[in-house]
């Protein structure tokens, strides 16, 4: 069965990403001008949007990575968010961009401030390519936002379902999802 029968329509086409993506280039290059950002890349998930938004940036950045799981197990919200690889660099005294595939409870996002903030950044905000307003129960701020979507499980540019499909090229739907083993 080929990928394109199992999902169906995409949600967000490769066309509209590349247009949205172009905006949030134009955007963050504006708003970081002249300043010393690291652009953080929460892993797995956002790896796809990370590589394209970072070149979408036309200021020099420097870039590094971190892994979360999040949900460890099949729970969905409720469950505890672990960083399992730090960042590279230090980021005392600088910009923080944290880039992250979907922002859903708002759980991952938090975590992340709270614990980078101890490390005395200049400032932290956070780019998402997608974002389920109506699933939040954390409240944290998303500063960029690619796409609000509903609620509705999503794969492929990156997200998975039981870590796969993460290459396929659009977001598209994923029809049944049994409490999905969600992961980073
Ligand atoms: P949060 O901590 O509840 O905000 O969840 C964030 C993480 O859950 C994301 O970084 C994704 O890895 C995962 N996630 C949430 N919704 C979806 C989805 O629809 N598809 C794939 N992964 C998702
Ligand atoms: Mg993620």
């Amino acid at each position: 069965m080929t990928t394109e029968r199992i999902f169906g329509r995409p949600i967000v086409t490769q066309e509209q990403m590349r247009t949205r993506i172009r905006e949030l280039g134009r955007q963050i290059t504006s708003d970081y001008d002249g300043r010393d950002l690291i652009l953080v890349g929460i892993l797995k998930g956002a790896y796809a949007f990370y590589a394209d938004l970072a070149r979408a940036i036309r200021i020099p950045l420097r870039v590094d990575f971190l892994v979360v799981t999040s949900y460890a197990g099949k729970a969905k919200s409720s469950g505890k968010v672990k960083m399992v690889t730090d960042l590279t660099e230090d980021i005392a005294g600088r910009d923080v961009l944290l880039v992250e595939d979907i922002v859903d409870s708002g759980l991952t996002v938090q975590f992340l401030i709270n614990t980078l903030e101890k490390r005395k950044p200049k400032s932290i905000k956070v780019c998402a390519l997608l974002s389920k307003p109506t699933r939040r129960s954390k409240h944290v701020t998303i500063d960029y936002v690619g796409f609000e979507i509903p609620d509705q499980y999503v794969v492929g540019y990156g997200l998975d379902y039981q870590q796969k499909y993460r290459n396929l090229p659009y977001l598209a739907v994923l029809d049944k999802v049994d409490d999905a083993e969600q992961s980073g």
